[in-house]
């Protein structure tokens, strides 16, 4: 199976945001990946098309305000898609082009609801940053994303990566 990787852009938002809700097993998520997303950091954000659709998406930044520092905002595979290493392709893609920016290391944010998600950052070699609950045996950060907001703060190196 082969898919291809480019860059994401504006002309993606419209049907990213149709399926986004979707592809989050329903959950309420198009208002947290905002349109800027595809027009200010396109060089940091990927597509990923097999028969020239768009299977998977990850939308991600270097920080301004910590050298070295990126960030992986939103990434989301079709569920036709997944277990495929689509992700992993994506995350992949992330890492080199972090790396070429001169960053050591990326960060994402997870809710702990969302197992699937902590369960891929664990195999894609995050470690959850302590907090100050648990949660199923992960560290989860309490009120981190307003009322209730409860986060895993994953971090990975990417010296050696
Ligand atoms: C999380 C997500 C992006 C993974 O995409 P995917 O294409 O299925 O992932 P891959 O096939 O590349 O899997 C990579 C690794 O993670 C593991 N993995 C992926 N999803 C997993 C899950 N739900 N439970 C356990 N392990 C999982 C795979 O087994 C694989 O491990 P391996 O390479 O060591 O064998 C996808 O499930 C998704 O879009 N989920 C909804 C959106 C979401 O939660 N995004 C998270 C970040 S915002």
């Amino acid at each position: 199976m082969t898919f291809q990787i480019r860059q994401l852009s504006t002309p993606d938002y419209p049907f990213v945001i149709s399926v986004i809700d979707r592809w989050w097993g329903g959950r309420q998520m198009a208002d947290k990946l905002p349109r800027l997303f595809f027009e200010h950091f396109t060089g940091t954000s990927f597509a990923a098309e097999r028969d020239g659709r768009l299977a998977g998406f990850l939308a991600g930044f270097i920080s301004q305000s910590r050298p070295g520092e990126a960030y992986i905002h939103f990434a989301g595979v079709d569920p036709a898609e997944r277990g495929n290493g689509l992700g992993r392709l994506l995350y992949e893609a992330f890492f080199q082009a972090a790396q070429a920016r001169g960053c050591i290391l990326v960060r994402a944010v997870t809710s702990p609801v969302n197992r699937g998600s902590v369960a891929f950052h664990q195999r894609m070699g995050f470690q959850p940053e302590p907090g100050d609950a648990e949660v199923d045996g992960i560290s989860v950060s309490s009120g981190y994303d307003r009322h209730g907001g409860d986060r895993v703060r994953f971090i990975r190196s990417l010296l050696g990566a």
